[in-house]
């Protein structure tokens, strides 16, 4: 099959690959002249593992081409993936606007076109918005009439960065929403699922829902286990050991269940809030959306609260911030935890250093050109009074316990991700804390103070 593919990011990138990998050939659009010629030499704007290969070998073999002219790519198409952004509107509803500006150059660009091509939503958009928005654009744009000329369906995008492309290639399930069946059909062809692989054929607005309700139950789920932790911490019992006892019940599962500083990226937040967004606008409150984010928002402050549980005062320590990017495996600083924790530091008058192996300069473009950041673990470390972990990079586990010790002025380490292990820390005489961890162990002192600063329960 010829299928085109709009929007070179994580998802048209990973789609366009996992299509070459079923036998397709690919085109590969975006608006951006700059981006075509580096993707042409196999260069990723982003940082995703296996990507930059996997994008040399198709190119080779000229199985995907990259280009800036939709027209030319569609003509005889079979099939068109919409994979552009819908970044959040201050509002925190869904900015269309991409979406529109590909549905109508592809109502254009299909003028001419006999192929009957499937005009397929990728990217994370409100419930109608498939129906709504993009059946309406193309036809206008295009004189021709869908569900004759052309079918538009919703075909939601489940990879996560820093596997997309595995996750691509091999998703747990495929949604696919569409009003024709035969269309419908053809799109699951075209991805050609194995035995095990769940298709779900539904609506476009079923579809559509699926994607946004399954963001937001992720993001429910680390949320609720971050205020489990909060009272865990409390407790002195270990945050980890109950939602591994809680995760073994089928029902509930174990994935999604690690507290820690809260959750970033350019989904989770947006889509979570999209949702809630776009449910009150049909006189629907969500209340459990609302709550997902609030704890989220007060998570990055557990972090403050149990490094001045630990120091004290903060004011004057050198904090070394370690990890920026929002997960490890990307240099994706959207959302990321480490501007909310970074700015609560600065407030409460720490020094603060960050280190990241990938996402520094990401972040020093969205926390400012002042940032003391650096690539190098050791240089965050050396003469600092306190770490603290922010991205669970495997750099972290990496450098010896010892050799942190040796650098470090202070013997506090705080981690927001569970990053490292706490005995072999502790062995080297420091005093781990984390959020929803008992009191570190005898050695290390750990000053009992009554405070609840900060805490979101
Ligand atoms: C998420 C979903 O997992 C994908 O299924 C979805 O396709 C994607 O959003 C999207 O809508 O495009 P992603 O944002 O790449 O993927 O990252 P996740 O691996 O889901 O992690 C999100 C955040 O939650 C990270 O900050 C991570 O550190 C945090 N998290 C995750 C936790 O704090 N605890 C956990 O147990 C799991």
């Amino acid at each position: 099959m010829k299928c085109v593919v709009l929007g070179a990011g994580y998802v048209g990138v990973a789609t366009g690959l996992a299509l070459v990998e079923r036998g397709h050939h690919v085109e590969l659009v975006d608006v951006l002249p700059k981006k075509v010629a580096a993707l042409r030499r196999a260069e990723v704007p982003f940082h995703e593992p296996g990507v930059p290969e996997a994008l040399r070998a198709a190119l080779a073999k000229k199985l995907l081409r990259v280009s800036a002219d939709l027209v030319a790519a569609s003509r005889e198409a079979n099939a068109i993936f919409i994979c552009v952004g819908t970044p959040p509107k201050a509002n925190g509803s869904a900015d269309l606007g991409f979406v529109k500006n590909a549905s109508k150059q592809i109502g254009v660009a299909i003028r001419e076109t006999a192929s009957h091509p499937l005009v397929v939503l990728k990217s994370t958009a409100p419930p109608g918005t498939t129906t709504g928005v993009v059946r309406p654009l193309v036809e206008k744009a295009s004189g021709l009439t869908e569900g004759r000329d052309f079918f538009v369906l919703s075909n939601p995008e489940f990879l996560r960065e820093g596997s997309a492309l595995a996750d691509a290639k091999d998703p747990d399930r495929i949604v696919i929403g569409g009003t024709n069946p035969e269309a419908l059909e053809r799109l699951v062809d075209l991805w050609k699922p194995g035995a095990s692989v769940p298709v779900v054929k539904t609506s476009p607005v079923a579809a559509e829902t699926i994607k946004y309700a399954s963001n937001a139950f992720l993001a429910m789920k680390v949320s609720f286990a971050n205020e489990i932790a909060n009272l865990c911490t409390r407790l002195g019992v270990d945050v980890y050991d109950v939602m591994h006892g809680v995760g073994l019940d089928a029902r509930i599962g174990r994935l999604f269940l690690r507290a820690g500083a809260g959750f970033g990226g350019s989904c989770f937040p947006k889509d979570v809030r999209a949702l809630e967004v776009f449910a009150r606008a049909q006189g629907v409150a969500l209340r459990l959306p609302r709550a997902t984010l609030e704890v989220n928002e007060s998570q990055p402050l557990e972090v403050l609260r149990l490094l001045e549980e630990a120091l004290g005062s903060v004011r004057g320590k050198r904090v070394a911030l370690l990890g920026l990017a929002f997960k490890p495996d990307t240099d994706d600083v959207r959302e990321t935890r480490a501007l909310p924790i970074l700015r609560a530091l600065e407030q409460a008058g720490a020094r603060v250093v960050c280190w990241d192996p990938k996402a520094v300069e990401s972040f020093r473009r969205l926390a400012g050109t002042d940032l003391d950041a650096t690539g190098d673990m050791e240089v965050a470390l050396r003469g600092s009074d306190a770490p603290v972990i922010q991205t669970e990079w495997p750099e972290l586990r990496q450098l010896a316990p010892s050799r942190w010790r040796s650098l470090m002025k202070g013997r506090i380490v705080v981690d927001g991700r569970r990053a490292v292990d706490p005995t072999a820390f502790e062995t080297a005489g420091l005093a781990y804390f984390a959020i929803g961890y008992p009191v570190p162990q005898a050695g290390t002192k750990r000053p009992r103070k009554k405070k609840a600063a900060a805490s979101p329960d």
